[in-house]
């Protein structure tokens, strides 16, 4: 066995989604599409799976399919192959895995790689599949800790790292240690899914293998792991990785207080910092401030405004004084001056929030 980037590994990547905790960022694009430090979400992750000598990746998509291909084409420019195969009705993550199989190439003993596509995560990849191989293993999870884990699948390991239990979203969940979205499966077992109906692989595929005793093996690395699920997590992917966090082999410039896109104008006394993405052609003016944020093309934020840990929009004006803490500006949105957005608003594209209409007040 070789080092591993000279094999020829093959992944397929979930990206059939809906992302609908994302709106109205999602409207317009799919969340694995979103922007992130000036490139699509998935892009590290294939970037990173390219490091770790995947070589083929098959895209299950759903939603939007026809926006990954414009996107990523043929996979060249990031030293892949990509096959898209498209479902006409979601069939679940387990469904669309068998769907997606039919392009894949790998003999039946063969470890591939199948990604949530909404993950930003340094974990090692490479270290996986060696876990996989040493345990002879039918099923490798990643697992990772988090402080909360109803939102995760629950995965009780032994102290030998065979998985015990997998519960998915449970208000009383057995351990803190989660399932992080990249499994190495067996080629064969993903023939055994059944056809043409959905399946969760969360719901139905692993409790009917840990039934059948099937060894499925945890592999825990708790490098930075994000689910990109939720504007908060979103703002913060983009930040972590433009201070560099998190390690993105698509990125040719990490670690720097803010990314300016090209044509951007920020006035000399306004402060742009925390990791905070600029994009194309935005005009930041004389005394804004832009802390932890992402403002896309060609926005406008106006003197004196202030955004913090936001989203604000393509093309969305935020104006004179504005406060923008915690909250999403869709596309094309303006807020006039007077208004304060925060706490998790979030202003639909389009939208004109016309002079001190949205304010906050503690003594509500
Ligand atoms: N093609 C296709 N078809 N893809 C799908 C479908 C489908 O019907 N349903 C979901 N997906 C894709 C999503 O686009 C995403 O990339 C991945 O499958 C997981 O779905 P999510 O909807 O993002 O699930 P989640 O975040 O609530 O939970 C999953 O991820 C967690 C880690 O982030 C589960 O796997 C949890 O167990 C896990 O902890
Ligand atoms: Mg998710």
């Amino acid at each position: 066995m070789g080092d591993s980037s000279s094999r020829s590994l093959e992944a397929i990547l979930l990206v059939g989604g809906q992302g609908t905790r994302l709106r109205p960022l999602t409207m317009s694009i799919p969340k694995p599409l979103l922007p992130t430090a000036g490139v699509p979400l998935l892009e590290h992750q294939l970037a990173r799976a390219a490091a770790a000598g995947v070589r083929h990746v098959v895209f299950a998509t759903a939603y939007r399919a026809e926006m990954f291909a414009e996107s990523f084409g043929d996979g060249d420019r990031l030293g892949l192959e990509i096959t898209y195969v498209t479902e006409d009705v979601p069939l679940g993550t387990g469904g669309a895995i068998r769907n997606a199989s039919a392009a894949l190439r790998s003999g039946p003993d063969d470890p591939v790689f199948i990604l949530n596509g909404d993950i930003i995560s340094g974990h090692d990849m490479t270290a996986q599949i060696a876990a996989h191989e040493k345990a002879d293993a039918v099923v490798t999870l990643h697992l990772t800790t988090v402080e909360d884990p109803r939102r995760y699948g629950s995965v009780l390991t032994e102290a030998d790292g065979r998985v015990k239990a997998f519960i998915e979203k449970s208000p009383t969940p057995i351990t803190d240690q989660v399932n992080a979205g990249c499994y190495i499966f067996r080629r064969g077992v993903i023939d055994e899914i059944p056809a043409g109906r959905p399946v969760s692989v969360e719901y139905e595929l692993f409790p009917k293998f840990l039934a059948e005793s099937v060894p499925i093996i945890g592999h825990v690395d708790p490098a930075y792991w994000l689910d990109v699920g939720t504007p908060a997590a979103f703002v913060q992917c983009c930040c972590d990785l433009t201070l560099g966090r998190v390690r993105s082999p698509a990125l040719p410039v990490q670690g720097v207080p803010a990314l300016i896109g090209e044509g951007a104008v920020i006035a000399p006394d306004a402060q742009v910092a925390g990791g905070s993405t600029i994009g194309g052609g935005v005009l930041v003016a004389s005394g804004a401030v832009v802390d932890g944020s992402v403002v896309m093309d060609g926005a406008e934020i106006a003197e004196e405004a202030k955004v913090s840990r936001s989203v604000v929009g393509r093309g969305a004006r935020i104006g004179p004084g504005v406060v923008v803490e915690d909250a999403i500006v869709g596309d094309e949105a303006v807020v006039e001056a007077g208004n304060e957005l925060r706490g998790g608003v979030r202003i639909w594209p389009r939208s004109v929030i016309s002079d001190t209409s949205i304010r906050f007040s503690s003594d509500m």
